[in-house]
């Protein structure tokens, strides 16, 4: 299995984000993670299609855009117009999953679902044919830097069963916390995509650390 580490630009330095993005990409980042918050369904305000247009320009890398947002449809059009590759969204505000997928994946980007550390796998198993990505949160999202919560190692092993009977080849993600303490147990339990801000982007050598990230998973590239 493949892992693939993703820098969210959450703790980059905005005062020199094409500095940064060039030095994850140097690094070996697999995608970019763009955090779009809305002050609702997280108590955080972030950014939004400006910033995905602005990354777009600095990277080829594909632009993985989580919206932690109410009535995330709203914003599908203008993000994959900004250059999103793939848009996630949170299985507690949609009480429309499958067609918000489907709408997605009709822009032609990877379509994925994410649940709170709080929400049962059981929000999203019936979409399973329609996810190209699952994200499970390993924290409340809302800020960065924040603690990795332990019993989400047992709900990846779970969801990772899961999409294995279903025979589905989604990406199995994790976000929040994730750093050399965590990476190796939620790899472990099946998780194959890792998000990862404050590790890398508060690392001495964030180049470095991506590195030192993907070899704690057990793997060579
Ligand atoms: C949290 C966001 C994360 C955040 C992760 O609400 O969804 O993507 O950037 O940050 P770290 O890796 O610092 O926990
Ligand atoms: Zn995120």
């Amino acid at each position: 299995m493949s892992v693939r580490i993703v820098p969210s630009i959450l703790s980059a330095d905005f005062a020199r984000l094409g500095e940064q993005i060039a030095t994850v990409v140097a690094g070996g980042a697999d995608w970019i993670h763009i955090d779009v918050m809305d002050g609702r369904f997280v108590p955080n305000i972030t950014y939004g299609a400006k910033v995905i247009e602005t990354v777009r320009k600095l990277t080829t890398l594909p632009l993985d855009v989580h919206l932690m947002v109410v009535e995330p449809e709203k914003f599908f059009d203008d993000f994959a117009s900004a250059g999103a590759n793939g848009m996630t969204v949170h299985a507690e505000v949609a009480p429309h999953l499958h067609r918000q997928l489907d709408r997605i994946r009709e822009l032609g980007c990877r379509a994925g679902a994410a649940i709170n550390p709080s929400t049962p796998l059981d929000a999203v198993r019936e979409v399973i044919p329609e996810l190209d990505l699952l994200l499970v949160m390993t924290v409340n999202p809302g800020y960065g830097a924040q603690k990795f919560i332990p019993y989400s190692i047992d709900k990846v092993r779970r969801a990772r069963t899961m999409l294995t009977e279903a025979r589905s080849r989604a990406a199995l993600e994790v976000d929040g916390g994730i750093g050399r303490d965590t990476i190796h147990a939620v790899w472990d339990a099946g998780a194959d995509t890792f998000v990862a801000g404050n590790a890398v982007f508060c690392a001495p050598d964030p180049e470095a650390e991506i590195g030192a990230l993907r070899a704690l998973c057990g793997v060579t590239v």
